[in-house]
């Protein structure tokens, strides 16, 4: 990838975690200086991103928590772009939904005040898939790649959906792509930009039901 030629800050939230980390990655190797969000630069499940390419010239890790507006704002300002990926992952609710919710809020309005601004897709979720459900869709597209279909927790029953709605979403006239056919224009997308490998064997007749 090409350096980009004036060097662009971008803050990457939570950037020790798993989206972030390549994230960061990503953007060092096209040239960007980040500013990194952890909860602790201290912490030794960091130090991967210091091994990055680039990392030692162009990332500065910042401490910073969702629910500490401060933080946030001094690691954002200055920057010209943010991804906001840090988010606690779990099941229970009353873990995720205030970090979430506020942290996010937290995130624009830091990200306002830096004036950064918006742009891109905004995602909405149509419904919660387990991984195993994913997968099998994915496996049944796309037969010729090597798509795994079991589940290390497969012996357990599958863990309930979270049981957020969208009906606010849809009250409001949105109407939401099936998850099926997102992830086959997901796919077909990556195929499309060279991201994917096109395999011979792949016919194009798959319809898509919901
Ligand atoms: N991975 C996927 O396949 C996938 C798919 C769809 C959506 N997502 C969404 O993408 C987001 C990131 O997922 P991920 O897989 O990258 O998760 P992850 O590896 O667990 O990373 C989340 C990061 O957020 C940080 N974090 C959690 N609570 C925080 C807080 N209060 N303040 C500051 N940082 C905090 C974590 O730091 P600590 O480790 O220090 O707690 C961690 O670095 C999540 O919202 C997830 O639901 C992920």
């Amino acid at each position: 990838m090409s350096p980009v030629s004036t060097p662009t800050t971008i803050c990457v939230t939570g950037a020790g975690g798993f989206i972030a980390s390549w994230i960061v990655k990503l953007l060092l190797e096209k040239g960007y200086v980040i500013r990194g969000t952890v909860k602790n630069p201290d912490d030794a499940k960091n130090n991967h991103l210091r091994e990055l390419e680039g990392a030692k010239e162009r990332l500065t890790l910042c401490k910073a928590d969702l629910l500490d507006f401060e933080s946030l704002r001094e690691a954002i300002i200055g920057c010209d772009g943010v991804f906001h990926t840090a988010s606690p992952v779990t099941d229970d609710p009353e873990q995720m939904v205030e970090p979430a919710v506020t942290g996010t809020r937290n995130v624009i309005v830091a990200s306002a005040e830096a004036k950064v601004k918006p742009s891109g897709r905004y995602l909405c979720t149509e419904s919660v898939l387990h991984r195993g459900e994913v997968v099998e869709i994915l496996a049944k597209f796309f037969p010729e790649y090597p798509i795994p279909t079991k589940c290390k927790d497969e012996t357990k029953p599958r863990a309930k959906p979270y049981i957020f709605s969208n009906q606010k979403l849809k009250d409001l006239g949105l109407e939401l792509k099936t998850v099926k056919q997102s992830l086959y224009e997901t796919v077909k997308s990556l195929q499309e930009k060279g991201h994917l490998p096109v395999q011979p064997t792949q016919t194009d007749d798959i319809r898509i039901r919901s």
